[in-house]
């Protein structure tokens, strides 16, 4: 498994899944999850709204993945996955641990063969870029020494802004 730093926009990237750092009702909202949806157009709300009404009926619980089709996006497919919110308490790193482990195992099971995900929980939600690297970095190991031969091939973390992609290169090398 190659891990990719990438300055830019995750709804640019041009890979088999993209990750949404979403919220548990499913229904959008601003930061990343607001960019996807703009990008993926009506559409990936509608499928959203399915999940609701079938799969999960009380939304996504925080640290869990599902995923939905990429509609207009490059991205085939998009793993939204929720991660913890600091201002709500949710300061349980096993809980962001969760959310990258669970979105590379959905990849997995969807024969994702590369994956970008943002800096889940780094923005709205409260929580410092670095602790957020560290916890990624960790996970994404971990999942490849337990899945060898399978899951995605090369994972990008797609971050805004230069002081983002250098705390995450930083962690990287660490
Ligand atoms: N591409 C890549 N990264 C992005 C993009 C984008 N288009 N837009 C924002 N980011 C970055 C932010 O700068 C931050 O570093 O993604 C990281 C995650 O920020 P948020 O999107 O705020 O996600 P999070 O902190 O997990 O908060 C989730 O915010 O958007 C709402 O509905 C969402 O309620 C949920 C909450």
């Amino acid at each position: 498994m190659r891990i990719e730093i990438v300055e830019g926009d995750i709804t640019s990237r041009h890979v088999d899944a993209i990750v949404n750092a979403a919220n548990s009702s499913l229904l959008g909202g601003g930061g990343v999850d607001g960019a996807i949806h703009r990008a993926a157009g009506p559409e990936l709300l509608e499928a959203c709204r399915e999940l609701r009404k079938t799969e999960l009926p009380d939304g996504l619980s925080v640290g869990s993945a599902v995923a939905t089709p990429g509609f207009r996006l490059p991205a085939q497919w998009v793993i939204h996955t929720v991660g913890p919110n600091r201002h709500a308490g949710q300061t349980d790193p096993a809980l962001l641990a969760s959310c990258f482990r669970q979105s590379l195992g959905v990849a997995k099971d969807l024969g994702a063969r590369s994956l970008a995900f943002p800096a889940v929980s780094a923005g709205i939600y409260g929580w410092d870029a670095g602790e957020v690297a560290s916890i990624a970095f960790d996970a994404v190991r971990r999942f490849d020494a337990e899945n060898p031969d399978s899951g995605p091939e090369l994972v990008e973390f797609v971050l805004f802004g230069q002081p983002t992609v250098d705390i995450f290169r930083d962690a990287l090398e660490a």
